[in-house]
């Protein structure tokens, strides 16, 4: 139902985007669009480009007056740093692109794309599979987020780990009321250098940032994402590619470093005794419909659809494949050994990455919502899901 693409290089004029499927009559403004970039940026251990790019988001189509209309929403980010690459990036005949680049990094798309593409200067592939195609996902999250809103859900998500440091379960957000925590946590958020909620972790994570950027390495870690006052019924057992489940993992594994998805208890459910990890099923307190869960190790989802309780995602990102120092390659020319290629890079972007994850949860749910509620109005959407509530009471 909702779907949506994204274009652009990243040193390229422009990111754009088109969502489409975006229910008419969602109050929507570019602000709601701007903030979400902001945070994409934010984050210690970021590189120089963060401070090049300041985002800012143009809505060409599908929103008037402040309010979405049903069409398709057409947005573009302009790349401030252009006019630097603009002899590099032309897309006009007789551009002058400089040397080809040569030299695969490792644990990047170089090598693999120039194999299935014949991409005779790496910089083809690389431009396009940068992380900066994110920004352009973090605008269309923000219109499925502000959908999820009207109807009441909201995604919130922190680092959880960062390297080998974990964070305190103890400290993660935590309470009943979606909108009060979500607000809650922005508040905190903004306070934190990491999007950790655990202070003594995080002074422990920047250290750790530290010590990798002096030695030249970089840094992967954890986001943990919850999906708050989403309705039991999103996502079908029926077929395997309806199950919530598995399109949420689909769409976080496809953000850029990302190599692992946990539902709910995920890796550690894995290596427990079943009755430790299925949650059992109490009646219904009076007035709610939904039979009471202690526990929610399932993650929200079970067999593939929304029990009521809050989503649990858990991404698990690599360290940044870009290093300050050089790791072995080979000149693909000659096909002897040498170090590999520099581009400008992040130490550790596990912060930004929640954002993303953010993003790519809330499109996940939103999809769903408007398949099970309706997916042309707010208003249909705000109607149905308050009979289906009524419904299971
Ligand atoms: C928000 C964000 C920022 C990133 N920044 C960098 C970076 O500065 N340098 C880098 O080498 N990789 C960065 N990455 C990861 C790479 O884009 C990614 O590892 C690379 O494109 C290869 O894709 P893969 O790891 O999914 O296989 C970032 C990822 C995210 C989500």
């Amino acid at each position: 139902m909702l779907r949506y693409l994204t274009a652009g290089e990243s040193h390229g004029r422009a990111l754009m985007t088109i969502v489409e499927g975006l229910p008419a009559g969602i109050p929507l403004s570019r602000e709601d669009v701007d903030s979400e970039l902001v945070r994409r940026q934010m984050g210690y251990g970021r590189g120089g480009r963060m401070a090049i790019e300041r985002d800012r988001v143009t809505i060409f189509s599908g929103v008037r007056g402040g309010v979405s209309l049903g069409s398709p929403v057409a947005m573009m980010i302009r790349n401030r740093d252009w006019p630097n690459w603009r002899g590099v990036m032309d897309p006009e005949p007789g551009a002058d692109a400089g040397p080809p680049i040569r030299r695969p990094r490792p644990g990047h798309v170089d090598l693999a794309a120039s194999m299935k593409y014949g991409y005779r200067d790496l910089r083809d592939g690389l431009e396009r599979a940068s992380a900066r195609e994110t920004a352009a996902r973090v605008a269309a999250g923000a219109l499925a987020s502000a959908l999820l809103g009207a109807v009441g859900i909201r995604v919130i998500s922190w680092t959880a780990a960062l390297g080998e440091i974990e964070a305190d379960p103890d400290t993660f957000p935590s309470g009943d009321d979606p909108g009060d925590l979500w607000s809650r946590w922005r508040a905190r958020e903004e306070e934190t250098a990491l999007r950790c909620p655990d202070p003594a972790s995080e002074a422990e994570m920047t250290e750790l940032i530290d010590r990798a950027a002096e030695r030249g390495d970089t840094l992967g870690g954890v986001v943990e994402a919850r999906v708050l006052g989403v309705p039991p019924g999103l996502g079908s057992h029926v077929q395997s590619d309806r199950r919530l489940d598995g399109r949420l993992a689909g769409a976080v594994a496809s953000i850029q470093g990302i190599k692992a998805v946990e539902i709910g208890a995920g890796f550690a459910g894995a290596r427990s005794p079943g009755s430790r990890v299925h949650d059992e099923i109490h009646p219904p307190t009076p007035g709610d419909g939904v039979p009471s869960r202690p526990t929610n190790r399932a993650g929200g989802i079970e067999g593939g659809i929304t029990n009521g309780q809050p989503v649990v995602v858990r991404a698990h990102m690599k360290p940044i494949a870009t290093l300050g120092r050089s790791m072995a390659s080979i000149d693909l020319d000659t096909g002897s050994p040498i170090a590999s290629h520099h581009e400008r890079s992040d130490v550790c972007a596990v912060p930004a990455a929640g954002v993303v994850v953010e993003a790519a949860v809330a499109l996940c749910v939103a999809d769903a919502l408007t398949e099970k509620f309706g997916a042309d109005t707010l208003a249909e959407i705000l109607a149905s899901l308050q009979r289906f509530r009524e419904g299971l009471r």
